[in-house]
């Protein structure tokens, strides 16, 4: 799943270390970020922790064994929000050095210990005592509130990537520094304690409970985990011996059977494919209530929001479904990528996520074939890679990383959807017996050690012979991908003569200043052929020819299967051709996907008139499939959305609305409101789509079932499907609805929906009141709030000025400037609006509001959404006059 779908929780820009240019006067330099000495290395650690429930602080004791390197009169190690009370030094020889003394910078987060003589290479070990507090931010050891029979519990639980095992032990918190851990937890009688091995032994001593875990595999520190509370699980062994548990609060432990199945299977699933057994006996998944990301690969103690695990088969969408399984298959690969083998440096942390994020969908789509995944890669990664680096303020997936703590912003649309759609790209390419073959190389070669990504290439390249790095260099290291023009030079019976010209897609259609190219793999298919390429070619220059065997009357479609990262514009001919083809539904639907999506880009960025995409959906309408439906929406939104800035009145927009209204009122005819007995999802989905979009343009009839659906639902509990809920509540509240509930997937679509209230109405104020000032609404979930008036121009000024007034409470909220949410949250605030005024606020906006670690922290992010509005503006401008003009002549 991508950043940008509903269902993750990304942080959707990026962050610089660089200069930022954001405020007009006194850009900042940034200086260089200090990094760990080199002079001593940890071997292992030994770990007490003693968390008090009534305090919410923590006693903790750490013994790290070091291997002194080089002689030094001072130890440095990260530590955060710690009180230390003590520091001793022992010496190989026995000899101990206590009372040490150290200094803190606030700036690297790092203890410098001085010590009294000068110590040369040998083994030492480090122990500190120290005192931390359970935070609320969602990051380092924290507390998680639940109700549970309506009184107010917690549970301790950890989030250490990127940067916050420090906040719970010191420690050497780089992912070069592989150790093996011992943890003890101390906790009160009664409660569970968790962390990534299994239990060694337990004991007690008055009403504590001591837990004492076996030794951990050697692993970097940002993967350790614990988790204390009351807790119920279900557990199963896979058919390998690997103990699987679900664990959750109190009274949620029923809707973890999914999540156990795809576990126990993928863990086998896994271990067969990388060849390389699972590490330990046992991998635990937990659910915690209050959790920042989607879930988190803590080796043997995977943490999960509990709507990215738990699955109730009434209630959970099939989309979120889908998800769910993803997001486990994403987590258990990365037992082997990345935990097994950990990136050197957080430059490459697209090796472990862009990794992780192909073998999940690998995975699902072998294992669970219903779930069609492959065409959800589509929308979900491939598109939303696109849309990410098509702005000029886009970053290279292999992008330099100075400050770590600066870096939550990169876990964005490159690191995942780009270079998952890249990797799918490369295993086409190779075939998926090389490319397997050459991912099980790098994880035997780099196992319990740290690689880079040129190791990866390596291992690539000798598996299969073809000269990876060479090839994947391009794509890896340059932002931006291509959009291949292609057209027809000559012809005769049997063949074609093409040209093809690449040159960089840039969202606005403007031309790349850095003259990029690529190594394009280029694939076709034809009508003899339309499911397999009949050729294939890799295109390396700016322009070529090429004569392919494709009879005359045959449609020819490049990139078969949209399975390459690039674009492809077609001339006018050769677009007939496969218009025809889309019209007969004889262009396979992976095809038909690639041409909609290129098409309404290619239209956004002034490439194609607006009235060849307009009728591209009107030849559409006999389109079945919800993933190709769902980028024709998106595109259609988008103008939609746009054409409400034309007029004050909002005419334009209500002419275009019931246009489409008009188009989408017959397919829905077709799908029906009512689910037929044993209905594959995917046209589930698609009824929900329409029934969505209708509800939202307008249309009348459909406004009516959906509200009378709601009124069901809200007076004698009558089932809503959950496809369609997010649309019904929508609708309903759209028109002033309201209703409790209590699954996390209602919950979001209710805070979706509540969003979606009339902005003029005042009760977004209420809304906003109640999640935010009186904190009401988990901070993990505050963003939904934010979708809803997103899509409105009433709406997307209420969030701005919303955002602009709480800058300081959403800052503190979200754990700061760099938190993923909070970028989100700026995002969605000010993104979809289309004015040149509003760009110029959002640029100067931050200006002496922020420091300026956090102004650099925003600089890309803020460049991206300044970007994206102007690009609006200049849609707009072109595409008004043109929806205009279209709309007349047929009749609107
Ligand atoms: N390692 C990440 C979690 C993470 C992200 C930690 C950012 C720190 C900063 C985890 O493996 C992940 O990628 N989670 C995804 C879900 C997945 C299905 C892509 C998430 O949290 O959305
Ligand atoms: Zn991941």
């Amino acid at each position: 799943m991508s950043p940008f779908s509903s269902t993750r929780f990304h942080s959707i820009a990026t962050g610089s270390f660089a200069m930022a240019s954001t405020c007009p006067a006194g850009s900042i330099v940034k200086e260089k970020y200090e990094r760990l000495p080199d002079y001593a290395a940890p071997t292992h650690y030994k770990i007490r922790l003693e968390p008090d429930f009534s305090s919410f602080t923590f006693k903790g004791c750490v013994e790290i064994d070091l291997d002194v390197l080089k002689a030094t009169k001072v130890l440095k190690a990260h530590a955060k929000d710690l009180s230390i009370s003590g520091i001793t030094l022992k010496l190989a020889n026995g000899q101990e050095l206590p009372n040490l003394q150290h200094t803190y910078s606030e700036k690297s987060t790092m203890l410098a210990i001085d010590l009294p003589i000068e110590v040369t290479p040998q083994k030492v070990q480090l122990k500190i005592d120290y005192m931390g507090v359970h935070n609320d931010k969602m990051q380092g050891f924290y507390r998680s509130k639940y109700l549970h029979e309506g009184q107010e519990k917690w549970i301790l639980a950890t989030q250490f990537e990127s940067t916050y095992a420090r906040e719970a032990f010191p420690c050497f918190d780089e992912p070069m520094y592989k150790a093996t851990y011992d943890v003890t937890l101390v906790v009160d009688d009664g409660l569970t304690a968790l962390s990534n091995a299994p239990v060694r032994a337990e004991s007690k001593e008055g009403k504590k409970h001591i837990v004492t875990f076996d030794t951990t595999p050697k692993m970097s520190s940002y993967l350790v985990a614990f988790a204390v509370g009351h807790f119920e699980y279900l557990e199963q062994k896979s058919s390998k011996g690997t103990l699987i548990r679900v664990y959750t609060v109190p009274g949620k432990k029923h809707l973890g059977e999914f999540a156990l199945e795809v576990g126990t299977k993928s863990i086998d699933w896994y271990a067969d494919w990388f060849g390389i057994p699972y590490s330990m006996p046992k991998c635990d998944l937990i659910a915690i209530p209050d959790f920042s990301m989607g879930a988190m690969e803590n080796w043997g103690l995977v943490t999960f929001r509990e709507i990215a695990l738990l699955f109730d088969a009434e209630k959970t969408s099939t989309k979120q479904k889908a998800y769910v399984a993803l997001v486990i298959a994403h987590e258990l690969a990365h037992l082997w990528f990345g935990d097994l083998v950990t990136m050197k440096w957080w430059t490459d942390l697209w090796l472990k996520e862009g990794f992780a994020s192909f073998m999940e969908y690998l995975f699902v789509g072998y294992n669970y074939p219903e779930m069609k995944i492959w065409l959800h890669f589509l929308n979900d990664e491939l598109a939303s890679g696109f849309e990410l680096d098509a702005l000029k303020n886009s970053h290279p997936i292999e992008v330099p990383i100075d400050n770590p703590n600066e870096l939550d912003e990169i876990y964005d649309s490159i690191t995942y959807a780009k270079s998952n759609s890249v990797n799918r790209m490369l295993c086409f390419y190779l075939g998926e017996e090389s490319f397997q073959k050459g991912l099980r190389i790098y994880l035997q070669r780099f196992q319990f050690s740290n690689a880079e990504t040129n190791d990866l290439w390596k291992c690539l390249s000798e598996a299969s012979g073809v000269d990876v790095m060479a090839l994947m260099s391009g794509w890896t290291k340059q932002m931006g991908f291509p959009v291949v023009a292609v057209s027809k030079v000559s012809e005769d019976d049997k063949n074609l003569k093409l040209s093809f010209t690449q040159k960089r897609f840039i969202a606005d259609g403007s031309e790349d200043s850095a003259d990029s190219l690529w190594k394009v793999p280029l694939t076709f298919s034809s009508t003899s052929s339309p499911d397999q390429p009949f050729h294939r070619t890799v295109l390396s220059e700016r322009s070529s020819e090429q004569s392919l065997a494709v009879a005359k009357g045959e449609w020819l479609k490049v990139n078969q299967g949209t399975t390459g990262f690039y674009r492809v514009k077609y001339s006018g001919e050769l677009l007939e051709g496969l218009l025809k083809a889309v019209a007969n539904q004889t262009l396979p639907v992976l095809d038909r996907f690639g041409l909609s999506n290129d098409l309404f880009a290619l239209a956004n960025a002034g490439q194609v008139p607006i009235s060849q995409v307009l009728s591209f959906v009107e030849s559409s309408l006999k389109e079945n499939e919800y993933s190709v439906w769902r980028t024709l929406d998106l595109g259609i939104v988008r103008i939609s959305d746009t054409l409400a800035y034309f007029d004050s009145d909002g005419a334009l927009k209500k002419r275009f609305d019931r246009y489409v209204t008009d188009l989408l009122a017959g397919v829905l005819d077709r799908v029906g409101w009512e689910v037929a007995e044993k209905e594959d999802g995917q046209v589930s989905l698609l009824r929900g789509l329409l029934v969505g979009r209708l509800c939202k343009s307008g249309h009348q009839p459909s406004i009516n079932k959906a509200q009378a659906m709601f009124n069901a639902y809200i007076e004698s509990n009558q089932k809503i499907h959950a496809d369609l809920r997010l649309a019904v509540f929508g609708a309903a509240i759209r028109s002033g609805g309201d209703k409790k509930c209590g699954f996390p997937e209602v919950e979001r679509a209710a805070l979706i929906a509540l969003g979606l209230t009339d902005p003029t109405s005042g009760r977004l104020e209420k809304l906003f009141d109640y999640a935010v000032a009186q904190g009401k609404v988990r901070s993990q979930d505050l963003m939904q709030i934010f979708v809803g008036p997103a899509v409105s121009r009433d709406g997307q000024k209420f969030i701005w000025n919303f955002f602009k007034s709480n800058l300081s409470l959403l800052l503190d909220k979200f754990g700061g400037a760099n938190s993923g949410l909070f970028q989100r949250c700026m995002k969605l605030s000010a993104q979809e609006s289309c004015s040149e005024e509003m760009a110029k606020d959002v640029e100067t906006f931050f200006c002496g509001k922020i420091d300026a670690t956090a102004l650099a922290t925003l600089d890309r992010p803020i460049k991206q959404v300044t970007e994206h509005i102007r690009n609006n503006v200049k849609f707009l401008a072109f595409a008004a006059p043109q929806v205009d003009e279209y709309l007349k002549k047929k009749g609107y």
